[in-house]
């Protein structure tokens, strides 16, 4: 199972003779699914050539933080953004000290402190030096802070020396960073996600749709089929690929999404709706392709089911989830919603903003229950979807 489908890794690389194993960890990364970019710092270079490090990741290699070219192209923000996770491979004992403290002087201590993803590091340095104190005690704060530690591994070392401090095998690393992904947080539970837009058919060629690419609802589902749950997706016409391990029911109308969603309502725990469902469809859906004739037409329109209500209203409800898509006035409206159609949960984003929603790779969000609200910035749909699951996995009742 390619477990890294469809993820990030910005793969950090630091000065240590450990750096020539880097490249087969961008391989391995590419070959569990995952697409990646490196990030190099100058004593890296001295050990494996940027060029090395493009080649194999078919991407351009980062490695100043005042580089006005590559700032143009992905700047440092972005990059940081980007990344569902950094992880650092080989992880020296002055970078591991670097981070330890904070410190931002260099593109990658810098992408670690601006970015919100999960940081993962594989030590790598002489026996003497993984032993020492202030080593022992810089990881030990980078632990604290929930970074991720792989490794290192004891044996024999490049300097000639014997004991911890070899930098843990490539495989190995890549199995770890994959387990990232997987929490576990909804196992045992049914979830159902409904997604993307519904088309209602004028007639036989035409039809009344809306721009949702289904882009959000696909990465919940991915989301959650990582925390364990059988996964359920509802999804309308999108183009994009269906997750794996997620059982993908495609529909086309909201009647058809909602006759789908009530009956994978039963033993469900939690339902979100991120469908942007047609308000409303054609009275009557003419037979033959209506032909061009009178200057103007006029096609009756009634309203389509709701279908979070409807899940909301049954007597065994699931956590219930909507979703709010607004140009004004998010929070109130959002929570009106949560009111109205009876939901645990709204999570609202402002689609005034093209910079966000509907078609964006990201996205922003104020996520809205009855008393609280929490607003989670702009960040890559995928990492914003695993925020949303984990959160919402904390909530759902036992
Ligand atoms: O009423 P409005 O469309 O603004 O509400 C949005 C929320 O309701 C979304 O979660 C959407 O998926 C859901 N919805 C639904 N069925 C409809 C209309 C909206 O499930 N017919």
């Amino acid at each position: 199972m390619r477990l890294l489908a469809n993820k990030r890794i910005l793969l950090g690389v630091t000065g240590g003779i450990a750096a020539y194993k880097s490249a087969e960890i961008i391989r391995r990364l590419q070959d569990a699914g995952g697409s990646v970019r490196v990030v190099m710092t100058t004593a890296a270079t001295e050990f494996i050539t940027p060029l090395t490090m493009q080649a194999l990741s078919g991407n351009p290699v980062h490695l100043e933080l005042l580089d006005t070219d590559a700032e143009a192209a992905m700047g440092h923000i972005e990059l940081a953004r980007w990344a569902d996770i950094i992880l650092i491979a080989p992880a020296s004992a002055d970078f591991i000290a670097k981070i330890a403290h904070g410190e931002g002087g260099d593109l990658l201590s810098t992408l670690c402190l601006a970015s919100r993803s999960p940081l993962a590091i594989a030590p790598a340095m002489n026996q003497g030096m993984w032993r020492n104190a202030s080593t022992q005690h810089n990881i030990e704060r980078l632990r604290g802070r929930g970074i991720n530690i792989f490794g290192p591994a004891e044996g024999s070392q490049a300097c000639g020396e014997v004991g911890p401090g070899r930098m843990s095998e490539p495989e190995d690393i890549v199995e770890l960073t994959a387990a990232l992904f997987e929490t576990g947080a909804l196992a045992g539970k049914k979830v159902v996600i409904t997604a993307g837009p519904t088309r209602e058919a004028i007639d036989p060629v035409r039809y009344i749709s809306n721009h949702s690419s289904g882009k959000m609802g696909y990465a919940l589902a991915e989301a959650a089929a990582e925390a364990g749950a059988e996964t359920v997706l509802i999804s309308g016409p999108v183009n994009l690929a269906p997750p794996d391990r997620v059982r993908t029911i495609p529909v086309i109308s909201a009647q058809e999404m909602y006759d789908a969603a009530l009956s994978e309502a039963d033993g469900c725990q939690l339902f979100i709706a991120s469908a942007a469902v047609a308000d409303y469809r054609p009275l009557q859906v003419s037979e033959q392709k209506i032909k061009k004739s009178t200057d103007t037409l006029t096609i009756e329109l009634v309203k389509n089911p709701d279908i979070v209500s409807a899940v909301a209203k049954r007597p065994n409800r699931p956590y219930t989830v909507g979703f709010a898509a607004e140009t004004a006035n998010l929070e109130d409206y959002a929570r009106g919603k949560l009111e109205r159609k009876n939901l645990d949960l709204v999570i609202a984003n402002d689609v005034s903003d093209r910079t966000i929603g509907f078609n964006s790779d990201d996205n922003a969000v104020l996520v809205v229950e009855m008393q609280s609200s929490e607003a989670i910035p702009k960040i890559n749909k995928s990492i914003l979807a695993r925020q949303l699951i984990a959160k919402i996995a904390e909530m759902i009742p036992e």
